[in-house]
């Protein structure tokens, strides 16, 4: 996909943190295929050289093997850095309940270094993932960026102490940020091995094997499932807007619908029986709710629409189409 706001940034670079990770290489690539320089900064914790193998050739892009719990890491990928896109955290909901501290230590304190590090470099702006899990326990629909819960969970805690830091570092430091508040993302690269895999990859795994796919609870939650170029679209305008009104805030990021966990295995279902048509056969299984799995999730997009022009271009079957073919090509 061409972006007309990365033209103006040829020349610059860009770090981005967990390069290596799902979104972080999604955002490496598009950096890259518009000609600006880019360093990642990952520890390969849940990120894989996989990811980045493609890029390691391009003499615009410098990988930093490092942790962002050491400040010196930070400071040495933030050199001469102009924009940072800040993706590496330890994701998943029940990964921060089994290990807090960890999470603790990554989201937080790593999250401190980098805005300390950007601050000593002088980046210009410092563009973060956030997390819809902020909205915690309010139950309004859509989700409005100002009007948020308690948190639910020890991930939530720190994606919440992200935005407070931010917040204070511009009211302090006069530091710039966007918090980019991510719903449910899914799309090519994404992990569907391990303990704490996203529900579409886990599925898409699943049902390519021919095994049932297990739905927690009825199938009835939902969610707003966004597809990774509407996310790497928001990066791009975060990290380019001009408009002043725009900076020092969060938004949501998603496509703006919700989906049940029924319609979404269906879906998979439709998409991956175009290569294989036994799968439309395939039984869904059922199990009791998650604790702490909120029962539905949708985003107002009307923030970003508004002061970033976000136009997101994928909705869920369209997405899905495309999530599934990548799959299929690296996974069979
Ligand atoms: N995927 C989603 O649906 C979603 C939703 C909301 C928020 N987010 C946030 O978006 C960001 C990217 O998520 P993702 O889905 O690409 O996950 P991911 O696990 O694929 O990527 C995270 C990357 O960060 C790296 N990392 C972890 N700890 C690190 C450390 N201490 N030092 C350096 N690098 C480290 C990992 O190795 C990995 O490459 C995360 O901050 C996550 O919390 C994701």
């Amino acid at each position: 996909m061409q972006y007309q706001e990365l033209q103006n940034l040829k020349g610059c670079t860009v770090l981005v943190t967990g390069g290596a990770g799902f979104i972080g290489s999604n955002l490496c690539e598009t950096l890259l295929e518009h000609d600006i320089k880019v360093v990642c900064l990952d520890n390969f914790a849940t990120g894989k050289k996989e990811n980045i193998v493609p890029f390691l050739l391009n003499p615009n892009f410098k990988l930093i093997e490092g942790d962002i719990r050491n400040l010196a890491d930070c400071h040495k990928a933030c050199e001469g850095v102009d924009y940072v896109l800040h993706e590496a955290a330890l994701g998943s909901v029940p990964r921060s309940i089994n290990d807090p501290i960890t999470t603790n230590e990554v989201n937080i304190s790593g999250f401190l270094n980098m805005l300390v590090a950007a601050r000593d470099a002088n980046v210009k702006r410092f563009v973060y993932a956030a997390s819809s899990s902020t909205y915690g326990d309010h139950e309004a629909l859509p989700k409005v960026e100002d009007v948020i819960g308690k948190p639910l969970s020890p991930y939530a805690i720190t994606k919440y102490v992200n935005e407070l830091y931010a917040d204070i570092f511009y009211k302090t430091y006069q530091f710039d940020s966007i918090g980019l508040r991510y719903f449910n993302v899914f799309g090519r690269r994404q992990d569907p091995n391990g303990a704490y895999a996203a529900v579409i990859p886990k599925f898409v795994q699943q049902l390519m094997s021919h095994e049932s796919p297990v739905i927690n609870g009825d199938g009835s939650y939902s969610r707003d499932f966004t597809y990774i170029d509407n996310v790497v679209q928001m990066n791009v305008l975060a990290m380019t807007t001009t408009n002043r009104e725009a900076i020092n805030t969060v938004y949501n990021v998603a496509y703006g619908d919700r989906t049940t966990l029924l319609q979404l295995t269906n879906l998979l279902k439709k998409h991956l029986s175009e290569f294989d048509q036994s799968i439309s056969n395939i039984e869904i299984k059922h199990r009791d709710n998650r604790a702490g799995d909120i029962p539905h999730s949708l985003a107002s997009i009307d923030k970003a629409k508004k002061l970033l022009h976000y136009n997101p271009k994928y909705n869920i079957n369209d997405g899905i189409k495309e999530a599934v073919h990548w799959y299929w090509e690296h996974l069979k």
